[in-house]
């Protein structure tokens, strides 16, 4: 397995770290990430409304995925993570949704060896992909785009560095105007900096063959990348 996948696995395996971090993590008027997830829904369903299959990879406790079956009610699930505390977590959070939700324990570099399905309308992510290099991240972009069926959804919601260095430290400055601090008790966890930039993720995106996709979003480091399977391609 990718080094820095299964060392960024590691850390989130621990209960008692994966319980601190879903505690601090924000949610209403403080969370950034709200908007995007809401746009990725939107513009899935304007060319796709009935997706039957989402699969959300490195799920955490499911906050993307229920935001996905609550706009598509037609839709099954899967959940996929590496952690098992999150599995508890995502259970409980995801229990509204009912049979709709399989989950699968999964590293988010070996997705087919672990036995997540392919033929998914809509393949997600979220702050997770931010750990890998840019040779794992680009195996993630090919082993995700082969799971997604042609006319499918690529999703990648997730922090980035920037290339210059000046925009890194005019985020890093006015960013808490918008986020407010971080909580005392923040779960911390290791980043190997720089973290992929734009161009490493669009690059992925295109290697992958999804050459239909865009950054729909980017606030501060966070980025909703999007990209769409061309639907006459042969799965
Ligand atoms: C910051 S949390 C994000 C959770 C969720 N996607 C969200 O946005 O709320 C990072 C998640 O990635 C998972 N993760 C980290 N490395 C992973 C890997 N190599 N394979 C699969 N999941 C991984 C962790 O277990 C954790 O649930």
């Amino acid at each position: 397995m990718p080094e820095h996948s299964r060392a960024a696995a590691e850390v989130w395996s621990d209960p008692s770290f994966a319980e601190a971090w879903l505690r601090a993590d924000p949610t209403g008027a403080g969370d950034l990430l709200a908007l995007p997830r809401t746009m990725a829904a939107a513009l899935i369903a304007h060319e796709l409304p009935q997706p039957q299959l989402i699969v959300d990879v490195a799920s955490g406790a499911g906050v993307f995925l229920s935001v996905l079956l609550d706009a598509f009610p037609e839709a099954r699930g899967v959940w996929s993570d590496a952690s098992p505390a999150m599995l508890e977590s995502a259970r409980e959070r995801l229990a509204r949704f009912g049979d709709r939700v399989e989950f699968v324990l999964a590293d988010m570099a070996e997705l087919t060896k672990a036995g997540v399905p392919g033929d998914a309308d809509v393949l997600t992510t979220s702050r997770a992909s931010h750990h890998l290099d840019r040779e794992e991240l680009h195996g993630f972009y090919r082993e995700a785009a082969s799971l997604v069926r042609p006319g499918g959804w690529l999703v990648n919601l997730d922090h980035i560095g920037p290339e210059q260095d000046v925009w890194d430290k005019r985020y890093r400055a006015v960013r808490k105007q918008f986020t407010g601090p971080s909580p005392a008790n923040a779960a911390k966890h290791h980043h190997r900096y720089p973290l992929p930039s734009v161009t490493d993720h669009l690059d992925g995106y295109r290697a992958a063959g999804l050459t239909d996709s865009d950054v729909a979003w980017k606030a501060f480091f966070s980025c909703l990348f999007i990209g769409r399977r061309a639907s006459g391609e042969v799965g």
